[in-house]
């Protein structure tokens, strides 16, 4: 069965389409990510998904029931945790939980119980009476991950639920995540704009840019759709006799040369530079410098628009302009 179904989704708002004609399905027990840049319409799917925004047209149902016809049911069976934080700072950690436990029926020991094992879940057990006004970023996301699954959901919202986060914190939150999938068979929807994320969490990935989903698979197989990795050679001599030799290599499946560079697409790249540079040796032709570069979700993203999924992200860009290549 399908935790969520969605078809030919559509959501203006005064003449813009945010959400452009979107369909995908979600198996139940999947994580599945929507990654793209900002302004993509990721949170307005979520959004119409979880029944707080009407669609202009189309169709989705969550857990079986229709996010239009039949939103009490679908709420019942969701959990969300949105993008910007949405927890009590006045309260302590426990009593936003029990709070939320609360809205949604549990009651008693069975509540405590539930309070004390999701707590343990996210190691905020020693915080737990603290208020969340004291609380750092990460122990937030936490809490608030916490929160959206302690009524057991069917299936779990999360809209960037790394955002901001340094890099620990998020792969400690990636694996709350992936052990709430593995314990509680929950289907997860997730978005993001980190590709590290989407890439390490999800069993597939829509990619999603200017309300319209341009690819969609498991991580692998979207890399897989650049061909292999790329070896960058720069050469001290004869750049034509190395490239003429390379092209008779069966395991080099393309070869490009740009200024002073070659580019070599292969499979397992790290296992194919010592080959390269006894090749280059073999015909007397100096290699002075070597990387390799295994493609990535961007490269996949890039790949199908030309452009980065955060243009404004310095150190990417540089390593980016020296395989110009790619655009
Ligand atoms: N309530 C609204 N009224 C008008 N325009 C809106 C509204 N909500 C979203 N939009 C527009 O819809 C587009 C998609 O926004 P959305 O918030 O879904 O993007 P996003 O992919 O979640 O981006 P981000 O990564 O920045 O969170 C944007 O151009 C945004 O300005
Ligand atoms: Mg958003």
């Amino acid at each position: 069965m399908y935790a969520i179904r969605v078809e030919n989704l559509t959501r203006e708002f005064e003449g813009l389409v945010a959400v452009d004609h979107i369909s995908f399905n979600v198996e139940s027990g999947e994580i599945f990510g929507l990654l793209g840049p900002n302004g993509a319409g990721k949170t307005t799917t979520i959004n119409i998904l979880c029944t707080l925004l009407k669609p202009t047209s189309g169709y989705a149902e969550v857990a079986g029931f229709d996010v239009v016809e039949e939103k009490d049911r679908v709420r019942e069976n969701i959990g969300v945790v949105f993008q910007e934080l949405a927890l009590d700072e006045k309260l302590t950690g426990r009593e936003n939980l029990e709070f939320h436990a609360m809205m949604y029926g549990l009651r008693g020991e069975e509540r405590r119980k539930k309070v004390e094992e999701v707590l343990g879940l996210v190691e905020l057990y020693d915080k737990a009476d603290m208020l969340v006004e004291k609380y750092s970023g990460g122990m937030k996301r936490r809490l608030e991950i916490a929160r959206g699954f302690i009524h057991n959901p069917q299936v779990l919202f999360l809209d960037e639920p790394t955002l901001g986060l340094d890099a620990q914190t998020r792969r400690h939150i990636w694996d709350y995540i992936k052990e709430l999938n593995r314990k509680y068979g929950m289907t997860i929807i997730i978005t993001t704009h980190y590709m590290e994320e989407a890439d390490y969490l999800c069993d597939r990935v829509a990619i999603i840019d200017n309300g319209k989903i341009i690819a969609m698979d498991t991580p692998q197989r979207l890399k897989d759709i650049l061909g292999g990795d790329v070896i960058t050679v720069e050469v001290e001599g004869d750049v034509e006799r190395l490239l003429q030799c390379l092209k008779r290599q069966e395991w080099i499946k393309d070869t490009k040369r740009r200024d002073g560079f070659l580019d070599l697409t292969v499979e397992k790249g790290e296992r194919r530079i010592p080959e390269l540079i006894n090749l280059s040796q073999k015909i007397g032709v100096n290699i002075s410098y070597i990387s390799l570069h295994k493609p990535s979700l961007e490269d996949v993203f890039i790949h199908f628009t030309g452009r980065s999924i955060r243009e404004e992200e310095g150190e990417k860009n540089i390593r980016r302009g020296r395989k110009g290549f790619r655009r």
